[in-house]
């Protein structure tokens, strides 16, 4: 059985679709958030189905849908290869949403006009709506959205009218337009992230207002459809699940104990020596309460410091130990996970060709790592360590059982509360499956040239002198992610401004201004920093692994002795090639960085001040002192405040 059958046919959004479940078809563009646009219908209790943008509207009646969602996508309407619509889907008679792309797809379609924008808009933005229509029925006239695009509707088809504003220097921007009694409405913002703060309201304003959907789709029933659902794959066999001990893998764990019963799952946990401080050994205790009679352990750091692998076109790349792009590390650590785990199965006397390996991957992962079974045009992201080819190809052979890949971070956790699994393990932070192998930036010489670092410094200066403030960039690059593409800039750093709402519009503006940045960082500590960074060679070796996690240690036992860490989603430290110290023992930097989300397909870092989910900008710079006190190799303790978009929540 392929992938796509295993998860498709009976997924739950697949099987509800039959008379008498509301279910509307999203058609995706390719965007990284068509899966939260699916997310948020769900919580809206409205079933779905997604399919390619270019689905026929015949195919798309036979579904039997009451209602249209066109996703967002990287591309131009103007590409060549832009995805296109089949224009009959405007005559099926149900209501239609664009999203971002889908609206300007929409426009151009019913014979309006798109234009590139002089100015990209990505990231928090207020825009004026107008109340009185269907979509917007009971919001505040003043809304903060996601806008995250470059092109623009700039006239409006035959019928539309514009219903919501934004502001905009070179002339305002059609926020949304509204063909009411056709039922048409586009966005172009992105009601369904979390930064457009009412905008689960819009989407459900569109289901129940507009498309007259009832809302009778619940998470209850997909867990009776997926334990089925594993009981049919697996048959009379045994399934090998990877537990790395966050909630994703250990609800797979318990989706399969519920499923087959504890006999027949055989659970492995591989300590990659990139776990953080006594991870492996509070997570294999957890692991051992959920009542799983094969739980082995394996200490592979050596397999993954010294791991190589091979690439399609068959340069050999590795050890992990020389390595330092980051797409290349993430897929020697995927594939030496992949071999050490059929090498447990060969172990426990199991064959390799008919054993099932169960993952916790999840919904975002796929379409992060662009897997074509999720969207025919998302872009990669990032490769995750769960959909490295070895693992795609033994899907093809039908033996990946993946529980999770239809379902959210906040769905997974719901689940795993619906299995009775203890608060502790549901509630628990993620932790990638690449560990602090992606918190530790690689690089063998500086990303800028010195004329490059101060073109970009004195740009930076320009925005921040008037606040006060000093800048300077960082020769090295993180990834992030803008416009439903993959960027891969530079950070700068802010020293001397402590005014909290004004770093606020800094990290938000400052990416969006200064094209060659995606992250804003503060630094941290009374004593200032240089005047200039000063590059470190760095390599993923254990000794530098060893002063990350002994980092990472020091940071997440202060937060947590605030109590603080409960209103952090996700809390992370990364390690930095570069010091901003003029003492050469002092030779690597630190980023704290702290986010709040739910669905971490969009994030805010967490605020800064006095309020019990906050944290108070004195207290950082306390903990920054004490850190340099504790570290003798540590040049620069920086907070990184920057939203996802336009950075991500890793460095990597
Ligand atoms: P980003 O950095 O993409 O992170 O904003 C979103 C969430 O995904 C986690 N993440 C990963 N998880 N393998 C994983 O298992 C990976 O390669 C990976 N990269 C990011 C990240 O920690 C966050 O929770």
């Amino acid at each position: 059985m392929s992938y796509a059958a295993f998860t498709q046919s009976p997924s739950p959004s697949g099987a509800t679709n039959k008379a008498g479940v509301d279910t509307v078809a999203i058609l995706d563009c390719g965007a990284q958030y068509t899966k939260v646009i699916d997310r948020r219908v769900r919580e809206c209790s409205v079933a779905t189905v997604i399919v390619p943008v270019d689905t026929p509207a015949s195919k798309l009646k036979e579904l039997g849908i009451g209602g249209i969602i066109i996703s967002g996508g990287p591309n131009s309407v103007y590409d060549a290869d832009s995805p296109q619509c089949d224009p009959a889907i405007f005559s099926l008679g149900v209501p239609v949403l664009g999203i971002c792309y889908g609206m300007q797809l929409m426009a151009q379609t019913l014979g309006g006009t798109v234009s590139q924008g002089s100015v990209q808009e990505y990231g928090e933005t207020d825009i004026t709506v107008d109340p009185q229509n269907d979509l917007f029925n009971g919001l505040a006239a003043t809304q903060t959205v996601l806008m995250s695009h470059g092109d623009k509707v700039t006239q409006l088809p035959h019928g539309f009218e514009q219903v919501a504003t934004s502001p905009d220097k070179a002339g305002d921007i059609v926020a949304a337009m509204a063909n009411t009694s056709r039922q048409f409405y586009g966005v172009q913002f992105h009601p369904e992230v979390e930064l457009t703060e009412h905008g689960q309201a819009m989407l459900d304003g569109f289901l129940k207002r507009i498309c007259q959907f009832k809302g009778n789709f619940k998470l209850t029933n997909r867990l009776e459809n997926l334990l089925d659902e594993i009981r049919t794959t697996v048959g009379t066999r045994n399934v090998f699940v990877l537990v790395s001990g966050g909630v994703d893998s250990s609800v797979t764990a318990a989706l399969l104990l519920n499923a087959l019963g504890p006999e027949r799952v055989f659970a492995v946990h591989i300590d990659s020596g990139l776990m953080r401080h006594n991870e492996s050994d509070l997570v294999c205790d957890a692991l051992k309460a959920l009542g799983l009679n094969h739980l082995s352990r394996l200490n592979a750091a050596d397999d993954f410091f010294n791991g190589t692998t091979i690439l399609e076109d068959g340069t050999k790349i590795g050890p992990l130990c020389k390595t330092t792009d980051p797409e290349h590390k993430r897929r020697i650590i995927g594939d030496v996970f992949y071999h050490l785990i059929t090498r447990a199965i060969a172990e426990s006397n199991c064959d390799v060709n008919s054993a099932f390996i169960a993952q916790g991957t999840l919904r975002p992962d796929l379409i992060e790592s662009g897997n074509r079974d999720v969207s025919d045009t998302a872009h990669t992201i990032k490769t995750h360590h769960n959909d490295v080819p070895l693992i795609q190809a033994h899907r093809e052979k039908g033996l990946i059982i993946e529980p999770n890949r239809d379902l959210h971070k906040d769905e997974v956790r719901e689940m795993g509360r619906l299995l009775g699994l203890p608060e502790a393990l549901v509630a628990r932070q993620p932790f990638p499956g690449p560990g602090l192998g992606i918190r530790l930036l690689c690089a063998t010489q500086p990303a800028l040239t010195d004329a490059e670092q101060t073109e970009i410094n004195q740009q930076c200066q320009h925005v921040v002198a008037p606040h006060g403030g000093t800048a300077m960039v960082l020769p090295i690059r993180s990834v992030g992610v803008q416009g439903d593409g993959r960027s891969y800039r530079c950070p700068v750093v802010i020293n001397g401004i402590s005014d909290t709402t004004v770093m606020r519009q800094l990290s938000a503006s400052i990416p969006n201004t200064i094209h060659t940045l995606n992250r804003v960082t503060w630094w941290l500590g009374d004593q200032g920093p240089s005047a200039t960074p000063t590059f470190t060679p760095t390599l993923l070796t254990p000794e530098t692994t060893e002063k990350l996690r002994a980092v990472d240690n020091a940071v997440t036992q202060a937060i947590v002795n605030t109590g603080k860490l409960q209103h952090i989603s996700q809390l992370l430290t990364v390690l930095l090639p570069v010091s901003m110290s003029d003492d050469a023992d002092r030779t690597h930097s630190v980023v704290i960085r702290g986010v709040v989300t739910s669905d971490f397909m969009t994030a805010r870092s967490i605020k800064l001040g006095e309020k019990d989910n906050e944290l108070p900008l004195p207290w950082l710079h306390d903990l920054a002192n004490t850190l340099h006190q504790q570290f003798s190799w540590l040049g620069g303790v920086v907070l990184d405040t920057t939203g996802k978009p336009p950075a991500t929540v890793e460095w990597e």
